[in-house]
């Protein structure tokens, strides 16, 4: 079978640095935890916890917690985590990415003027939930089209949009266009980072050419579903799996190219055993 691979694919450079940032620390020795679990990819988080690494979940479980070091995924936390470690005399080793960093100075800077922060992105996810705790006033999140255009705001502050890094790059463009079209008093910073506008890209071109798609990546991973969606909106014909061994497929004849992208938080030999199952079993 002809496979096409995109490039853009595994962990981004976000993630790269967190894990990083674990396996240092654990050569330091001590207590070691993470602030939620530092990728959705299960066989790094497991490899971890043999060293020793444990994953706080809460504010609650972290305050159980009398000595050694937390580390802040690339996702962020909010503002009063921070607090938390601090007032807790823990040691905080920071590991959130730039560009999430970025979207916490952008809200806590602009909810401070009395603009109202909406984040465009899904709710209850860490990253969102962390960024909506930077805001000084309480921030709105839109998840959707639909969300968009019954969205109705009575207040008398001008809007400000900002997007959850991974979100969809067309949607955001669709969502700022309908808050325009509303007539809003609005501000927007594009804040979807680049690492995943190059892999949507990359995805949605990928699936456009080829017969069949293999999107890979983790169950609760947010980014593999956005591309998911992102390459069945080009191939009707796409698939989301976790590993090889989710890979079933009875393929037609008429299959002759497949497209192969995954999501940020899978890891490279994941990516390899299944191109290789496909070239060499399909
Ligand atoms: Fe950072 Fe973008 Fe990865 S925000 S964690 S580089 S997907």
């Amino acid at each position: 079978m002809e496979v096409i691979v995109a490039e853009n694919i595994g962990f981004c450079f976000g993630v790269k640095k967190a894990i990083d940032a674990v396996y240092e620390q654990v050569q330091t020795g001590g207590n070691i935890y993470t602030y939620g679990a530092i990728t959705h990819n299960e066989e790094v988080v497991k490899d971890l916890e043999k060293k020793g690494v444990r994953v706080i979940e809460s504010s609650k479980e972290l305050a159980q917690i009398k000595e050694g070091t937390v580390i802040i995924r690339a996702h962020g936390v909010s503002k009063d985590i921070y607090e938390q470690i601090r007032s807790q005399n823990l040691k905080c080793v920071d590991a959130t990415c730039p560009f999430v960093k970025r979207i916490h100075d952008i809200v806590e800077k602009e909810s401070a003027t009395g603009r109202q922060i909406i984040v465009v992105g899904n709710a209850g996810h860490p990253e969102v939930e962390g960024t909506m705790g930077w805001c000084r006033t309480p921030a709105i999140v839109i998840e959707s089209l639909e969300e968009a255009r019954e969205f109705s705001y009575q207040g008398d502050k001008e809007l400000f949009l900002v997007a959850q890094t991974t979100y969809n790059y067309n949607k955001f463009q669709d969502i700022v266009e309908i808050f325009e079209q509303k007539g809003y008093n609005v501000s927007v910073v594009n804040t979807i980072c680049n690492a995943t506008e190059v892999r949507q890209t990359e995805a949605r071109s990928i699936a456009a050419k080829v017969d069949m798609m293999i999107v890979i990546g983790g169950n609760h991973s947010s980014n593999t579903r956005k591309l998911y969606e992102i390459c069945m909106q080009e191939c009707e014909n796409t698939y989301f799996i976790q590993t090889l061994d989710d890979l079933h497929l009875e393929l037609p004849e008429s299959v002759r190219l497949v497209g192969i992208t995954a999501g940020a938080s899978t890891p490279n030999n994941i990516i390899e055993e299944v191109q290789n199952y496909v070239r060499i079993n399909f």
